[in-house]
């Protein structure tokens, strides 16, 4: 029986990961084993806890204010363990992180074949998003099966010389958990709180805004929210500590910015359904947002999600304190642009993607 190894280590793998995993669970013809690196801690747990997936392997590498030395370090060590013992036909690893790209390397090491879930996404910046767009460039170069969110990730890796045979268009794993989140009767008491005013959804934590970027974004969200008194902020903080002083330093003592700890994904994706609007550095949101018809105002220079840019819903708007505050502001007061984006429109697939990576992984590359 064909043994697969699925491996994650943070909240985004986890959350795109993890209707994959159930679905393989569900196929008799294979055997399905779960690692997870732990890079993550809490933020990966209530992934797990919400998907009621159980690992087999927890290498609970986290430390506080980890480097992305000790973490690949302690990532490919921990991986050739668990590879040695499981031996597993494929391991599919997911995305961009420090998990992603030190678990394939440790799975080439032993001459284990590499699938690469949502493969393909590009800036063809290698420092932006940093270290992201060098783990996925370097994922490419090992991988044997290539599951594409799009066909414009498809392209890429066309572009780039890799085996037609081994690249899949299944969709995005994002819009499979999605469709299981989003509820109805959704209650919380921060919604209570956000009652009547228009709510805006507020992340940012990756590595090339750390500093200056994260302080000039908090900056320009203040001065929104003490013109508009409508408007209110929730800020499910990234567990970072360098992310909440940043954040603490701009935001304390302003009301209607409300920092709350990371929520699960059920809340959180019911929170996007509900919000006026979304400010975020993140991948996985420009996913989301889309297909929920939720405008976003992208923190960063570049993106490499250009299917919501063209879907209309994420305007890419970089990190500069001033053009962030009239983004913010002309979506307050432009009722055109808003409509604009606010329509929805899903570019990455139809909740399907995880059933068509099991098929492929069961039935062979050769049927496709
Ligand atoms: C990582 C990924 C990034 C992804 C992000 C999703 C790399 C290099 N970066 O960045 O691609 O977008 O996850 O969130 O792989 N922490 C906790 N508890 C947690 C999680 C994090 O305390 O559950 C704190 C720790 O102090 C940790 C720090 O956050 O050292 C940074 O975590 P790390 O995974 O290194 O970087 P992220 O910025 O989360
Ligand atoms: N998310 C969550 N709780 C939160 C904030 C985000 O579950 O408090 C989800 C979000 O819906 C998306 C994913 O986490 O699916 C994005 O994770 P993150 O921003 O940490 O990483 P990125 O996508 O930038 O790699």
């Amino acid at each position: 029986m064909k043994k697969i190894l699925l491996v994650f280590g943070t909240r985004p793998e986890a959350i795109k990961m993890c209707p994959l995993v159930n679905e393989l669970k569900d196929r008799r013809s294979v055997e399905t084993v779960v690692c997870v690196t732990g890079q993550h801690r809490e933020m990966l747990s209530q992934v797990l806890t919400a998907f009621k997936v159980e690992p087999d392997y927890n290498l609970a590498v986290m430390e506080e204010g980890q480097t992305l030395f000790d973490l690949t370090g302690r990532v490919m060590s921990g991986m050739r363990r668990v590879l040695e013992e499981v031996r597993p036909d494929v391991v599919l690893v997911h995305g961009d992180t420090t998990t992603t790209f030190a678990s394939a390397l440790a799975a080439y090491y032993l001459g284990i074949p590499v699938g690469h879930v949502e493969a393909g996404l590009r800036t063809y910046n290698v420092r932006a998003p940093y270290p992201e767009e060098f783990n996925r460039e370097a994922v490419s170069s090992i991988a044997d099966y290539n599951f594409a969110p799009t066909e414009l990730a498809r392209d890429n890796l066309l572009r780039e010389g890799k085996d037609p045979k081994s690249i899949f268009i299944t969709g995005n794993t994002a819009i499979d958990a999605l469709g299981t989140t989003v509820v109805n009767d959704f209650t919380h008491p921060e919604l209570d709180w956000a009652q009547g005013s228009r709510l805006v959804i507020l992340t940012a934590h990756r590595r090339e805004n750390w500093g200056e970027p994260l302080h000039r974004i908090f900056r320009a969200v203040r001065r929104v929210v003490e013109e508009y008194p409508e408007v209110k902020v929730l800020y499910p903080i990234h567990l970072n500590p360098l992310v909440r002083s940043a954040a603490e330093e701009e935001l304390s003592g302003c009301d209607r910015v409300r920092i709350i700890e990371p929520m699960d994904v059920i809340a959180f994706h019911n929170f996007l359904a509900r919000s006026y609007m979304i400010l975020t550095d993140s991948g996985g949101i420009q996913e989301e947002a889309p297909s929920l018809g939720k405008p976003v105002l992208v923190l960063r220079d570049v993106t490499e999600r250009p299917e919501g840019v063209k879907a209309g819903t994420l305007r890419v708007i970089g990190t500069r304190e001033e053009v962030i505050y009239e983004e913010f502001r002309a979506l307050l007061t432009d009722e055109a642009r808003y409509n604009a984006m606010s329509r929805a429109q899903n570019p990455y697939g139809d909740g399907l993607a995880s059933v068509r990576i099991a098929d492929i992984l069961i039935k062979g590359k050769t049927n496709v």
